[in-house]
């Protein structure tokens, strides 16, 4: 039995139909099922992982709470215990490109954290780097359909690693199945510019100040932290110390089939 968390979301619903598909049992975990457990509850993770051969674990985005970083600690803590309880030999987890790095990154400082966490196991562990999602443009879709303009903070000249989720999920699962990797693997799929991306959803790009980004998420009623957080990330993504080896296989999907698949225009 494999214990996959997160798998009503992006990455761990496409592991969990991928190993069903294979034949293996999975433990679904997330807050509302298949089987229900918080990633903040150190005895729901125990629970969670019990009994497990392997697990692909993630640290959920919890962009409402209040104290971003301390919340993403205390699902990190509870996750890493959980793991450490019931002893589980073999655990993928989802982490980040800018994951080697401590601080400076925004919310992928978490990620650091939880890598650091993860690594005190004794357990076999393959740690996924990913680029941005695809799907991180989902939030503001509705916005981009309305007015044909994405808007961020992020250079319109830089070229960033990015991935579809679903690739993701085929490399995790490869992973538990059978291949069981360890290390660090970079995810990526193409390496193109946010204006390129969004052209893929039928939109143009356009480059904001950092403080109209910020009053437009304050006024969407996002914490500041997170608002402040969002701009540290693309200030890191805007430098030259986001850095990627590019030596692993990069996964299929392009942002035209993805957004295709989304019922976008290409
Ligand atoms: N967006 C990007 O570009 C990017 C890039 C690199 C890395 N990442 C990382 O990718 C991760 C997100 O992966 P994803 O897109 O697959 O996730 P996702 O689609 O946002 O799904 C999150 C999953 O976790 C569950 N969940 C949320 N809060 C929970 C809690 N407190 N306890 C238990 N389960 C909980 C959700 O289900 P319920 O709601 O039912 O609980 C859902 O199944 C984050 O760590 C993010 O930092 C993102």
């Amino acid at each position: 039995m494999i214990t996959v968390l997160g798998a009503t979301g992006n990455t761990g619903g496409r592991v969990a139909q991928r190993l069903a598909e294979a034949g293996v049992e999975v433990r679904g975990v997330s807050r509302r099922g298949p089987v229900q457990a918080d990633a903040t509850d150190r005895e729901a993770m125990a629970r969670a992982f019990d009994g497990a051969e392997a697990a692909y674990v993630l640290l959920p985005l919890s962009l409402f709470e209040v104290g971003y970083h301390a919340h993403q600690d205390r699902m990190g803590e509870a996750i890493t215990e959980g793991l450490r309880a019931a002893g589980v030999p073999y655990v993928v987890a989802l982490s980040s490109l800018g994951a080697e790095l401590p601080s400076g990154t925004g919310f992928l400082t978490s990620l650091h954290r939880q890598e650091q966490r993860l690594a005190t196991l004794d357990a076999d562990l393959l740690f996924l780097r990913p680029g941005l999602f695809f799907e991180s443009f989902l939030p503001g879709l509705e916005g981009i359909r309305a007015t044909g303009v994405h808007h961020d903070t992020i250079d319109p000249e830089v070229r960033l690693p990015m991935v579809a989720t679903r690739d993701i999920g085929d490399v995790a699962a490869a992973a538990l199945r059978g291949g069981r990797d360890t290390g660090v693997r970079e995810v990526i799929g193409q390496e193109i510019t946010i204006p390129q991306a969004v052209a893929a959803l039928g939109a143009t790009y356009q480059r904001i100040p950092d403080a109209a980004l910020q009053a437009a998420f304050l006024q969407a009623g996002l914490p500041a932290d997170v608002t402040e957080l969002h701009l540290e990330m693309n200030a890191f993504f805007n430098s030259d110390r986001i850095a990627w080896r590019g030596t692993d296989p990069r996964t299929p999907t392009t942002v035209e089939q993805w957004a295709q698949a989304l019922g976008a225009p290409v």
